[in-house]
């Protein structure tokens, strides 16, 4: 299982990857806008910063267009893989990009049969976002369930399954057990699997029986 640091802040990727979190990072126009600095130059510092794949959107909603600005994105690095939203002509340039080697993640997919046509059309990646549909009454779960067993039991889809728009500590040990490929997760959630209540009452009642012993 892999974990992604979604997040475009180098500082938060540079704190995930001390702690071997930093198997890849995912970013999105969201993301990007609240860093400093041209949307390339962002880009080329998370590249140089972790090995894995970089996940860069592309900010067109045309074919012709997303094949230009994917093209130029791959540009940046190796380890750049082009972000797609999951439309008719997204799809178009899906096939394209494959076909020149180029790896695509479909973003923005809410539903398993829009999954299959991401992979069916050559996606490297498939990304459905949980907390989005949690947020409107349906169980993200269940979809992410729902995508894995079509994956599992259809092999010629080689597409892998990025979860994304993972809110909770319990979103991750849920898509832990159904073994998804790959969790793209933000820093403030990495921070809160990290802490138990038990853990700093414990620590707590070490420290001061420990105090016992030092002086003496
Ligand atoms: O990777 C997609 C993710 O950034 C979306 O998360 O919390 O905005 O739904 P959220």
């Amino acid at each position: 299982m892999d974990i992604y640091v979604d997040s475009a802040n180098l500082n938060e990727i540079y704190q995930a990857k001390e702690l071997g979190l930093a198997d890849g990072v995912t970013t999105n126009p969201t993301l990007i806008a609240k860093e400093n600095g041209n949307f390339e130059e962002i880009l080329k510092n998370i590249c140089s910063e972790v090995t894995g794949p970089v996940h860069a959107e592309v900010l067109s909603l045309d074919s012709d267009g997303i094949v230009k600005e994917g093209r130029e994105l791959a540009k940046i690095a190796d380890n750049i893989v082009i972000k797609i939203p999951m439309l008719h002509d997204g799809l178009k340039a899906v096939r394209i990009l494959n076909a020149e080697g180029i790896k695509t993640n479909v973003t923005l997919v809410f539903s398993a049969g829009q999954a299959i046509l991401a992979a069916k059309a050559g996606a490297t990646y498939v990304c459905p976002f949980l907390g989005r549909l949690d947020d409107i009454c349906h169980d993200g779960l269940e979809l992410l369930s729902s995508i894995r067993t079509i994956f599992v039991n259809n092999p010629d889809l080689e597409c892998q399954i990025i979860a994304a728009s993972i809110r909770t500590p319990a979103h991750v040990v849920e898509l832990a057990s159904m073994g998804v490929d790959i969790l793209t997760v933000p820093s403030k959630l990495l921070t809160q699997l990290e802490k138990h209540p038990l853990t700093d009452l414990g620590i707590e009642q070490f420290c001061k029986d420990a105090e016992k012993f030092k002086n003496l």
